[in-house]
């Protein structure tokens, strides 16, 4: 059975022994003929709604049912409401979704705050610090999350400044170098000092470049190397995060930027696309080239 494009209606009329006796167009590609008698049938038995298996999945239809004449022959209209209450939901999430990330975010920074204090008062007790730093990596992951919901449900503001691209990039760096430690990477960093300032929303790409290191030393679980450089060519800021991690398959290189895509079993799938995002609300671009077995290196180039 095919689906209705959205927002589209389907008149079928059936006599009152539910046998079909016309149908729109939209009608007959919505439904086969082999069994629109037994399905139309059971929802003028008074259905006020209706799932029609679409192939794959279950869509909802609002259905009307009209008796038009005392013979029986009814009049049912199918209308595919599944676009429009998609588009209500996305639109309240996307409402929402700031302030949620703004009362979220103050306890858990408080928390993170408090659990750094204990860490560091547990002098010569490693088992216990270590536990604290792994409940301190999960908040942090937490708020990697509400950050990228938030950016992914086009919630919060933009602010744009005169940004020295190459300074985000060496503290973002700083920020996850305990991070590439722990996990046995070896980070060099090559930013050229002449990067011009160019203006952008820095907080959104501190996000973007920690979604990708993040992304990278996930990629090499047995450790690595992790390389940033940034420079200047054609006019472009050029920005290279690239590892030596597992690489990834050429048939799936077209799915990585696509929201909830992942491979992961702990992964949401929206960090690319939020990077894609972030990076498109500046004007520029984003490329990937990988090697199974070789490693990955994200491109992205903006505009000064
Ligand atoms: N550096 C990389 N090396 C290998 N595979 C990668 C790399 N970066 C991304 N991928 C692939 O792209 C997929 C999508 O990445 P994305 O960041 O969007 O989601 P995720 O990392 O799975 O989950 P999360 O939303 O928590 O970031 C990953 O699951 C992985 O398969
Ligand atoms: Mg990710």
């Amino acid at each position: 059975m095919r689906q209705l494009s959205k927002a589209d209606k389907a008149v079928f009329i059936i006599n009152d022994s539910g046998e079909l006796i016309h149908a729109d167009e939209q009608a007959r590609t919505l439904i086969s003929e082999t069994d629109v008698a037994e399905r139309l049938s059971a929802v003028a038995e008074g259905f006020s709604s209706v799932l029609l298996s679409s192939g794959c999945a279950e869509v909802p239809y609002s259905v009307t049912c009209r008796h038009i004449q005392e013979n029986g022959i009814r009049v049912i209209i199918f209308e595919d409401v599944c676009g429009r209450s998609e588009l209500i939901r996305l639109a309240s999430i996307g409402s929402i979704m700031p302030s949620i990330a703004h009362e979220m975010r103050n306890p858990l920074t408080g928390i993170s705050v408090l659990l750094d204090d204990i860490h560091d008062r547990l002098t010569g007790k490693e088992d216990e610090r270590r536990l604290i730093r792994m409940s301190i990596a999960e908040i942090e992951r937490l708020e990697r999350m509400l950050n990228d919901a938030l950016v992914y449900s086009g919630g919060g503001s933009s602010v744009m400044f005169d940004e020295n691209i190459g300074d985000i990039l060496s503290e973002v760096l700083m920020l996850n170098h305990k991070l590439c430690t722990v996990n046995r990477i070896e980070v060099h960093g090559d930013i050229s000092p002449d990067i011009p300032e160019i203006l952008a929303d820095g907080g959104k790409l501190r996000q973007a470049f920690h979604n990708l290191i993040i992304n990278a030393v996930e990629a090499m679980p047995g450790g690595g190397n992790l390389t940033l450089s940034a420079y200047v060519s054609d006019g472009k800021i050029n920005i290279h995060i690239k590892d030596t991690g597992y690489g990834i398959a050429e048939e799936k290189l077209h799915m990585i930027f696509e929201p909830f895509f992942t491979d992961k079993s702990e992964g949401s799938g929206i960090g690319l696309s939020v990077v894609r995002e972030i990076i498109r609300m500046h004007g520029g671009e984003i490329s990937v080239r990988s090697e199974i077995g070789k490693g990955t290196d994200f491109c992205i180039t903006l505009n000064i």
